[in-house]
């Protein structure tokens, strides 16, 4: 029998702090006006002083984790697609692990810009598919707040902070992730890029001094790239998939620009009612903002089994991907009951009591050294 990868579990987290255009514009040379005419964005949410990549992507994991109704410990990998990790190293997928108590789970980070979630998804699929995994937590997350500079008006109108996850598990039969197709053009590398805090350019004051950490786009460039590629990224998956377009029910697409969306789904023949958009309330969450609209369009009973949708993603790298998903579980989903809810805190309470068991254990070894440990003392 063939093994697919479904999803079975979705979760979001989504800051509380709003930031509209108008806020914005009492900030920088701009307009509601403006930025609702040239992107469809009005609003944005901001991170607050405690949160974080990694506390986004842990609450949206653990929301994903209950729909599935799947214990952490069941998990084989967890990948964090994010272009603002918690740290350079170590990975934001690794403080989600120890969060989640997920102690089998291997964890990465993925770089691929705002196609990271896509291209998560697709490594996942196939890591279940060859058997090498069972079950899998893919999370976009993201706090471009902190990498924008609020003073650059291209820029800072169009970024938000948030964070999307799904369980992915190995099940018998034809459906889940039915195709997905990556591709890449470094020659774009320039054209949206945070120029400093790399090999590169290390941090120094005149990196500091030049504004060089933040967020640099070529905005009508990568505008032309994104409307190119998303149509044709979309029919590829499509194609691999062995479907056509009028068997595709939804289209998720990354939330960048309503402009980019409305020229993909004009280039796919695709009526707006078979087109999901959130970036309105968001802006673009970057490698977040597929998996936040994903779960938003489930709730919204936009999904039903049997349905195929299609996720396609494009950002810095210049990267995009796109995937086919034969969806296969029932929605609106029953609320998760409260048995389950109170066993998963109080698991999540002991991975947090096993985090810090380990990290004095590991001060007791410094201290005392080996041999304490091997029973030597
Ligand atoms: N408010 C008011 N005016 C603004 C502005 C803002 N927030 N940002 C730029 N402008 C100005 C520019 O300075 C320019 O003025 P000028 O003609 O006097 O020089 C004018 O508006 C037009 O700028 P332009 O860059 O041509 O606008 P645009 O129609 O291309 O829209 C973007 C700009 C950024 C919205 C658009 O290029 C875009 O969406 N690009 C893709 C970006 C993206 O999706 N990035 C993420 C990829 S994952």
């Amino acid at each position: 029998m063939k093994v697919c990868a479904q999803i079975t579990g979705w979760g979001k987290c989504l800051p509380q702090r709003i930031l509209t255009n108008d806020d914005l514009a009492k900030r920088v040379d701009t307009s509601d006006e403006w930025i609702r005419t040239r992107t469809g964005i009005a609003a944005r949410r901001i991170a607050d002083a405690r949160e974080s990549t990694a506390t986004l992507a842990i609450r949206a994991a653990r929301n994903a984790l209950n729909v599935a109704g799947l214990s952490p410990q069941k998990l084989d990998l967890i990948i964090v697609a994010t272009a603002t990790p918690e740290y350079i190293f170590p990975p934001t997928a690794c403080l989600v692990q120890d969060a989640l108590g997920a102690s089998r789970a291997g964890a990465f980070d993925l770089s691929a810009g705002c196609s990271g979630f896509v291209y998560a998804l697709s490594l996942a699929a196939h890591c279940i598919e060859s058997g090498a995994c069972h079950n899998v937590l893919v999370i976009g997350a993201e706090t471009l707040s902190r990498i924008v500079n609020w003073e650059d008006r291209s820029t800072c109108v169009l970024f938000g902070d948030g964070a999307g996850a799904v369980v992915l598990q190995a099940a018998e039969g034809d459906g889940g992730v039915l195709s997905s197709v990556l591709g890449a053009d470094g020659s774009g590398a320039d054209l949206l890029i945070i120029p400093a805090g790399g090999s590169r350019r290390p941090p120094s004051p005149a990196t500091v001094a030049n504004g060089e950490h933040y967020i640099h786009m070529d905005g009508r460039e990568v505008y032309r790239f994104a409307t190119r590629v998303m149509a044709r990224a979309s029919r590829e998956a499509v194609q691999a998939a062995g479907l056509t377009m009028e068997q595709v029910a939804l289209l998720i697409p990354h939330q960048a620009n309503i402009r980019i969306i409305d020229s993909a789904a004009h280039e796919l023949s695709l009526p707006k009612d078979r087109v999901y958009v959130n970036l309105q309330r968001y802006g673009n969450t970057s490698a977040a903002s597929i998996p936040i609209a994903l779960c938003e369009a489930i709730e919204e009973g936009r999904l039903q089994p049997g349905d195929h949708v299609v996720l396609v993603g494009f950002g810095a790298g210049l990267t995009w991907g796109a995937a086919v998903v034969r969806w296969g579980r029932p929605t609106p989903i029953r609320p998760v009951p409260l048995w389950r809810r109170t066993a998963s805190w109080l698991g999540y309470r002991l991975a947090s009591v096993r985090s810090l068991g380990m990290r004095l254990l590991r001060k007791l070894d410094a201290l005392l050294g080996a041999p304490w440990r091997n029973g030597k003392r």
